[in-house]
């Protein structure tokens, strides 16, 4: 059966076993600068609300019984950002690893950083890795691509197999090495801030993966609209190259 519960109502839209066709969602976060700018407060503001609304999102994905959550959090190239607002994004994450550290096991919820730890502070690198260490056996799983950019995934994928031996390669190899190899490919991914690009995110990985595009800003994404979003992805034919 389709349905979304509002309120009293009850509206045919998705099925209840979300998670059984839409096991995997991803975020393209964008528009958290235009969202500070529009209110005439320093982008690192925009950051703020947008990890607080990232915080939310991530949950009601898990509440509708999706496996996997990525989130495009911070890519390599975002490093040529002024420095404040590079630090302001680390200080973020950081203040989310701990409250992950805290509250992940409630959720049954797995971290995973997406992306070359190598360039992180060495503290938030070992808190990282902590997290993703104690909570490896949980059933959901958070993906946080920071330092990410998917051709280097793909080239790092390659090396390693190189490494191991390998001359030829097949593509459940290069799957297998690619820092999404506990959550599988995107089912959706939904990007907001009303630009229609991938911004080397998940290449890939999203060969197949159905796209959401929103004007919506990042920081002003409800729980209404996720909702949205997956009606839109139940609604649409997935062919996989077949007919
Ligand atoms: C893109 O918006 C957003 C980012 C580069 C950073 C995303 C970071 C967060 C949501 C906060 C921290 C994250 C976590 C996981 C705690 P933009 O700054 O490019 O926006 P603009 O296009 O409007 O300038």
């Amino acid at each position: 059966m389709l349905f979304r519960k509002k309120k009293s109502k009850t509206i045919a839209l998705y099925p209840e076993n979300v998670g059984d066709t839409l096991r995997h969602i991803a975020f393209i976060m964008d528009g958290n600068g235009r969202w500070a700018k529009s209110r005439s407060l320093p982008r690192e503001m925009g950051h703020k609300k947008g990890a607080a609304v990232f915080e939310k999102i991530t949950l009601h994905c898990f509440s509708r019984g999706i496996h996997a959550v990525t989130v495009y959090a911070f890519s390599t190239e975002n490093w040529s950002r002024p420095q404040n607002e590079v630090d302001a994004i680390m200080a973020l994450l950081s203040e989310y690893l701990d409250y992950a550290e805290k509250k992940f096991k409630d959720y049954d919820a797995r971290l995973v950083i997406l992306g070359d730890k190598s360039r992180l502070s060495p503290e938030l690198r070992a808190k990282a890795e902590r997290i993703e260490e104690i909570s490896r056996d949980r059933r959901h799983v958070l993906n946080i691509a920071l330092n990410y950019g998917a051709r280097d995934e793909i080239v790092f994928a390659c090396n390693s197999l190189i490494a191991e031996g390998k001359t030829t390669v097949t593509k459940e190899d290069i799957s297998s090495r690619l820092y999404t190899a506990a959550s599988g490919d995107p089912d959706l991914v939904v990007r907001t801030g009303g630009d229609f690009r991938i911004s080397n995110f998940l290449l890939w990985q999203s060969a197949y993966a159905e796209f959401y595009f929103t004007k919506t800003l990042w920081p002003d994404l409800t729980e209404t609209e996720v909702d949205a979003a997956i009606a839109d992805f139940f609604g649409r034919h997935r062919r996989f190259g077949g007919l």
